[in-house]
């Protein structure tokens, strides 16, 4: 009997913020620019997928991209709507003339605190921390609700990084992200430092810490989950791992992480995974930057088998090769793809979804043709196995 006066198990985990940057952090990657039509529509997806926070633009970086984020700000029905800030009065002025129009806006202001980048602007430790004091507190008098990022976090040194996210809590700031900006860190740093802010920083339990990682190592989805370990409860990501240089976190796979591996880590997304493949290849033809095969969750060959013993398997029982339904990423079926590695029960099934019952021996007179027409095609297409049982030849 179900005991009502528990909470149901998706209530007592914690919920994890999916922040999206794909419009943001993912158009900066070279050649990646959209149009105002195809961000409004990206938008309009990311918003329907429950996505928590889309971070729409740049508003200062242009006109385009100000008119792009101020539409997007009041076409939101859910989500939050968030523009980027560098950390200087007239960004933060033009970030919020753009996201005001929102139901729920937020403005996200960023300076870069390690060495390399303080010797950018050629600030001492000091002019920087109060130039991080003066602008979080400007942005806090336009909108209640701030983000503030120390570019390079990790790569920052411990006293000044603590220093500094302490100055921004106190100046108002209500999510402190911390960013792996050039993908430096592994995962036990990950989780080891925010673990540590939230323990030592005055006033780190008032504000919400977010994980911000590039993937220059490869590293950026087990990062952001070690963070979420760590203490992080906000994630923020792209559609496709899109980004500067080697992308940002994958939205889809830390979401679908978090959702096949709840037993160990007992977090929930607000996301609708059904609407993933869709926003996935939405995202791959806006942007030009097309999905890898063998890319985790939305690769054209995440639900595809081959091989006559994965086959096999999948026939008599899909769990023996897949982790996940492809319907739970919004996909109708599992591909079993026909080519030399197929084995008999998959050219079988196969004939049969077209319409043809073959009994044993017939079965192994095509199966010897298809094997023939396989050493010859890479992949044996529906209609090849048609006209092999048509004519007996291969089609090709
Ligand atoms: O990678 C980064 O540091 C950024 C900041 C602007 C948050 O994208
Ligand atoms: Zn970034």
């Amino acid at each position: 009997m179900t005991d009502t006066t528990r909470p149901a198990p998706d209530a007592q985990k914690d919920k994890v913020v999916i922040f999206d940057t794909t419009l943001r952090d993912g158009e900066q990657s070279p050649g990646a620019t959209m149009t105002h039509d195809e961000k409004l529509e990206i938008a309009g997806l990311l918003d329907e997928m429950g996505v928590d926070i889309i971070e729409a633009g740049f508003p200062i970086a242009s006109e385009g991209d100000f008119r792009a984020v101020s539409e997007i700000a009041k076409n939101a029905k859910n989500a939050t709507i968030c523009g980027l800030a560098r950390a200087v009065y007239a960004d933060i002025d033009r970030c919020w003339e753009a996201v005001k129009h929102a139901k729920s806006p937020r403005i996200h202001t960023f300076i870069g605190t390690s060495p390399l980048h303080r010797a950018i602007p050629n600030l001492t430790m000091d002019e920087m921390a109060e130039r991080i004091h003066d602008t979080v507190t400007h942005a806090r008098n336009l909108c209640d609700n701030v983000q503030w990022s120390p570019m390079d976090a990790t790569r920052t040194e411990w006293d000044y990084l603590a220093r500094v996210v302490e100055i921004a809590i106190k100046a108002g700031a209500t999510t402190i992200n911390i960013p792996d900006t050039v993908g430096y860190t592994a995962p036990v740093e990950s989780a080891d430092l925010i673990r540590r802010l939230i323990a030592e920083v005055p006033g780190a339990d008032e504000v919400i810490f977010a994980t911000h990682c590039h993937n220059d190592l490869g590293m950026a989805t087990a990062n952001s989950l070690a963070a979420v370990e760590g203490g992080a409860r906000q994630i923020e990501c792209t559609i496709n791992g899109l980004g500067e240089r080697a992308g940002n976190t994958a939205l889809e796979e830390v979401v679908m992480a978090l959702k096949v591996r709840g037993d160990i880590m007992p977090y929930t997304t607000g996301i609708d995974t059904t609407k993933i493949m869709n926003i996935s290849r939405r995202v791959a033809a806006v942007s030009g930057f097309a999905v890898q095969y063998n890319k985790a969750i939305v690769g054209k060959n995440a639900f595809a088998h081959e091989s006559g013993i994965h086959q096999d398997g999948m026939l008599k029982n899909a769990e023996t090769f897949e982790i996940m339904r492809p319907e739970d990423v919004g996909l109708s079926a599992t591909n079993l793809v026909m080519g030399k590695h197929s084995g008999r029960a998959a050219l079988r099934s196969k004939l049969e979804e077209l319409g043809f019952t073959l009994g044993d021996n017939e079965l192994k007179d095509v199966f010897v043709r298809f094997k023939e027409l396989a050493d010859r095609k890479k992949e044996v297409y529906d209609d090849d196995l048609i006209a092999l049982m048509r004519t007996g030849s291969s089609g090709d």
